[in-house]
């Protein structure tokens, strides 16, 4: 059950003229900034902050020739640094206990909430992530930090066994031990916070490596538990490549726990080193991995097509589809196939598409321009696969754009249907009826999201029960899941764990113990 202290924070209101107006002079003052020159974000390694000499940049996807910010780009010797750092930062985190690490984690909120505006300017400029999602980042990432503090208060209090007389029998969470963070960039505060904050508060001495797109963003959580208080050392910050840094902490003896985020060729690999025992290593490693998903939303005979088409819409399109949770397929019923294609085909060609200084824009374009060249590319191959039933006409000349574009009629076999490709790619299904709809949904080796669009009850709890998916969304989108309120993640292919911002997802950051003691 939901801690009874937690609060899921409220959105930015946007639609107010004067909160519009604080956010757009907030964004433009750092846009003039960065033009000047780009933000530094070195790593940090307790006191240190180390720049070193080779420099990589962020770019910003609406204008690939700013460079955001320059981080260092270290060799991997640094992580035995890194390491060092941690650990000796494990004492003086666990003298702080669980109640002492989770206010420091409500202070961080605190934090984060004081810098709201300045955070999201830099995901819009950064990740061109769009006012309003960039705004939900910044909440999701309040809303772990409170909510993990919560759950790790209860944890205190959850070391009641059986005990017979004369016999005193208690259960006890130990922190495994140096935990590695690797996040993505698409949800670039969110996500790193929260497999963060999960790994602090249960009192693991914490070295997040943020995504090489989105480091300057992520060097936001570091901030934040500086000003909230936590000991020097106990999170280090270390930008680098996935490659070079991310391999050498999954694969040093003194970290017990890997927390990734990203795609599944990634996490299978991480998965893989992790497997190996090094000379001078005392844990098995835990690797906790949300991966991805090829997510589908059933549109049923009744389904009300004025939720059904704009959901769909916000689903796959929204960020432009760069979420492991966005809909890439929809499955609709032969008997509204027709209307519901030609309606959605007309509400997309209105998504305002462009760079996201602009409030209004729902479509960006996509991160770099490797992720351009690839989606670009499965678009072109599909052609073969499917019939291509709409695609925005055009897209702003400058900036990694991709236009959205809607297939329908696939071939089952073909990568279009098979593979996640995070882009602006929806492809469209007809099933006969709802079982065959249900069978068209599941083909799938991903189980991450799924939703149905029904009015019909007994068509709904037939979808429910059926759908292969971690989250199941009836009548709304399938994006945007909130901690407490919708725990996230999946299975099948879609990776190992608990969900986070759910109740069982502090438990793999700990080892459990049991005392039983004769009276
Ligand atoms: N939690 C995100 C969502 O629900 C995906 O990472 O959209």
């Amino acid at each position: 059950s939901v801690p009874p202290g937690y609060r899921h924070t409220p959105q930015t209101q946007f639609r107010h003229g004067d909160v519009r107006a604080a956010q757009r002079a907030t964004l433009e003052a750092l846009a003039a900034q960065i033009a000047a020159s780009p933000r530094s974000v070195p790593a940090r390694l307790g006191a240190e902050r180390l720049l070193g000499t080779r420099l990589a940049g962020s770019r910003n996807p609406a204008h690939r020739d700013v460079v955001v910010a320059q981080w260092a780009d270290h060799d991997p010797t640094i992580v035995e640094a890194a390491v060092a750092t941690a650990e000796r930062a494990a004492r003086a985190l666990g003298d702080l206990g669980l109640a002492g690490r989770a206010a420091i984690c409500e202070r961080a909120a605190a934090y984060l909430a004081d810098h709201r505006r300045e955070i999201v300017a830099t995901e819009v400029l950064e990740a061109a992530k769009p006012w309003v999602e960039a705004d939900n980042d910044v909440g999701e990432a309040i809303d772990f930090l409170h909510y993990y503090a919560q759950m790790a208060r209860r944890l205190e209090r959850a070391d009641r066994l059986d005990s017979p007389p004369g016999e005193r029998n208690r259960l006890h969470y130990r922190p495994r031990g140096v935990t590695a963070v690797i996040p993505p960039w698409n949800f670039p505060l969110a996500i790193p916070m929260g497999m963060t904050a999960a790994a602090l508060v249960t009192g693991n001495p914490t070295i997040l490596k943020p995504a090489e797109q989105t480091p300057l963003t992520a060097s936001f959580i570091a901030d934040a538990f500086e000003a909230a208080g936590l000991p020097p050392g106990a999170l280090v910050f270390l930008p680098g490549r996935g490659e070079t840094i991310g391999q050498a902490l999954v694969e040093h003896p003194q970290v017990a726990t890997i927390a990734f985020t990203g795609s599944k060729a990634v996490g299978l690999d991480i998965v893989a080193r992790a497997a190996t025992l090094r000379p001078g290593q005392r844990a098995l490693k835990r690797v906790i991995a949300e991966l991805g998903g090829k997510n589908a939303i059933i549109v049923d005979a009744d389904a009300d097509l004025d939720q059904a088409v704009p959901g769909v819409l916000q689903s796959a399109f929204g960020f432009a589809g760069q979420k492991c949770s966005a809909a890439s397929r929809v499955v609709v019923h032969r008997r509204i196939r027709d209307a519901f294609v030609q309606r959605l085909i007309e509400a997309a060609a209105e998504l305002p598409i462009g760079d996201p200084r602009s409030s209004a824009t729902v479509v960006p374009p996509v991160i770099d321009d490797e992720a351009q060249a690839r989606i670009r590319g499965v678009i072109a191959d599909a052609a073969d696969a499917a019939t291509l039933a709409w695609q925005a006409p055009s897209t702003p000349s400058e900036g990694s754009y991709v236009p959205p574009t809607i297939f329908v009629d696939p071939d089952h076999r073909a990568p279009l249907w098979r593979d996640e490709i995070f882009g602006p790619v929806l492809v469209v299904d007809t099933a006969d009826d709802l079982a065959d709809a249900i069978d068209r949904a599941n083909d799938t080796d991903y189980a991450l999201t799924q939703g149905v669009y029904s009015r019909s009850p007994s068509s709904i709890r037939r979808v429910v029960d059926h759908a292969r998916a971690g989250n199941v969304y009836v009548n709304r989108p399938i994006t945007g899941a909130i901690p407490g309120r919708h725990p996230f993640g999946g299975f099948g292919h879609s990776g190992v764990g608990f969900k986070a911002g759910g109740p069982s997802y502090l438990l793999q950051f700990l080892d459990q113990q049991v005392v039983s003691e004769n009276l």
